[in-house]
């Protein structure tokens, strides 16, 4: 930490602390009919995940919550994300099934439990974990029928929990999501056009289609949380979108428009029709003939259906415009034909140092630079949902040496410092959630990528043990929130 990192201040009202979501902790899929989600099922397939590991357990935070509350009392925080199981409250998830009221005492219990310790929710209702029975019903969110299905999810949460909770998400990364799930076919439900992995599939078409599916579940949740609940629970809903930051190579014109193309292709694709009522104008031409046109109602749905923006954001790449065509059947070049990523700058200099995954570097500038140009872009107050780094070969560190993570330690009080300059410079971020509050099942990667400032032992029943983060993130925001 620099010596001016001291002198930083953050209002009185920020929001900071740990981030979690439901598939990725809770554990205990079939306890108190709660019915199977896409990534229960998707685990579970052989070479899914990198060691294996599935949904079955996680962190066994559906057990464990109570210690974890007292973890995070213990680290300081005044705020916590975390998300719902659709298929915890609403099993089979349709909008005419039945409700869970088990999984919804279970949930109600735990936010209680937060509010009476002093840490306020950041509440996502969609992180991914899908019922499968609407995957099988109606394949998902291929299917627009999908968006009656989540406004009643999300209006049984808002009337369930709206006393609890003020600061609602709906979905968590759209655009990881349609990427991932549809076009690589490395997330649930699978799909791709690469017949290796997957037999069903389309990637040129079906990520578009489930973004803009996606869209319309938001907007119609938000819809029906101004109508009927916002004025009596007083509360505020967003969406959450990844957000990287794309620095151009160098300031030619070419490169300059390939880094414009980059932010529009990969996190305008929400935000502009969330803010503007339409997708990005290059994305339009690019995609012709794959990206579903808005209706004259549905763009209007859309528009203006963010009270903020939630950022998840990981670090920072060089782009440049691609010189030689993009070879056939690349995933990556589907989604950005005409550009390239790179790390390293015009003289050959890495952007910053690796994590545990290759794509979280510590690039505190691009950050910052990424902060000032959303706010400017979309004018819409930010909270930072995420943000977090897994230690270079984390996994294959002994214990207790893992412990000291000092790699994370110069990640989050660089990023830390970024968010408190954007806000003196007018940037209005109203939170710094971290990701996350223990390691936990990181998806394909499986327990292999720790992202927590907790160590999980997955050995001894997932015994926690503080990392040396936690301490520091804790001192580090005492001694600058007002
Ligand atoms: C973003 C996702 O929302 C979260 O589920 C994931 O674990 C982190 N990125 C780290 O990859």
């Amino acid at each position: 930490m620099s010596a001016s990192s001291a002198a930083l201040r953050f209002p009185k009202d920020f929001h900071w602390g740990y981030a979690t979501a439901s598939a990725q902790v809770e554990g205990s899929i079939d306890q108190d009919g709660r019915a199977p989600s896409i990534w229960d099922t998707f685990s579970r397939l052989p070479n899914k995940t990198l060691d294996g590991t599935d949904t079955t357990v996680t962190t066994d935070t559906y057990v464990q919550w109570r210690g974890d509350i007292e973890l995070m009392k213990s680290y300081g925080v005044n705020s916590h994300r975390l998300s719902l199981s659709w298929s915890r409250i609403i099993p089979l998830g349709g909008k005419d099934d039945p409700v869970n009221q088990a999984g919804i005492d279970w949930y109600r219990e735990y936010l209680k439990a937060l509010v009476d310790a002093g840490i306020v929710s950041h509440l996502t209702l969609f992180h991914w974990d899908l019922p499968q029975a609407l995957e099988d019903r109606y394949k998902g969110f291929l299917s627009r029928d999908i968006v009656a299905d989540f406004e009643r999810y999300a209006r049984v949460c808002f009337e369930s929990f709206g006393d609890l909770v003020r600061d609602w998400f709906t979905i968590n990364e759209p655009n990881v999501f349609s990427m991932m799930g549809y076009l690589f076919g490395s997330h649930a439900p699978g799909r791709t056009s690469n017949r290796e992995k997957s037999a069903e599939g389309d990637s040129q078409r079906e990520p578009f289609l489930v973004g803009h599916n996606l869209l319309l579940c938001h907007a119609s949740a938000v819809k029906s949380y101004r109508e009927e609940f916002k004025q009596k629970q007083g509360g505020q809903i967003g969406l959450v979108v990844n957000m990287l930051w794309g620095e151009p190579l160098d300031d030619s014109a070419e490169n300059l428009t390939a880094a414009d193309e980059f932010m529009a292709q990969s996190s305008g694709w929400f935000i502009e029709p969330v803010v503007f009522g339409d997708y990005p104008p290059s994305s339009r031409k690019i995609f012709e003939g794959h990206l579903p046109k808005f209706s004259a109602e549905d763009s209007a749905l859309v528009k203006g259906s963010c009270d903020f923006l939630g950022i998840n954001h990981y670090s920072t790449f060089y782009i440049k415009r691609r010189t030689t065509p993009a070879e056939p059947g690349v995933p990556w070049t589907i989604l950005h034909p005409a550009v390239e990523l790179g790390i390293h700058d015009k003289h050959g200099n890495e952007i910053g140092p690796v994590g545990g995954v290759n794509f979280v570097r510590i690039v505190p500038w691009g950050f910052g630079k990424l902060l000032d140009w959303t706010w400017k872009k979309y004018q819409l107050p930010i909270y930072i949902t995420e943000n977090g780094a897994v230690c270079p070969n984390e996994n294959d560190i002994p214990f207790p040496d893992v412990l000291d993570d000092h790699f994370r330690i110069e990640y989050l009080t660089k990023y830390a410092d970024q968010v408190a300059m954007a806000i003196q410079r007018g940037v209005p971020v109203k939170s710094h959630l971290m990701w996350a509050l223990t390691d936990n099942f990181e998806w394909q990667e499986g327990h292999t990528a720790r992202f927590g400032v907790t160590y999980i032992d997955y050995e001894d029943d997932c015994k926690r043990y503080p990392k040396k983060s936690a301490a520091v993130m804790k001192e580090y925001y005492r001694s600058r929130i007002e």
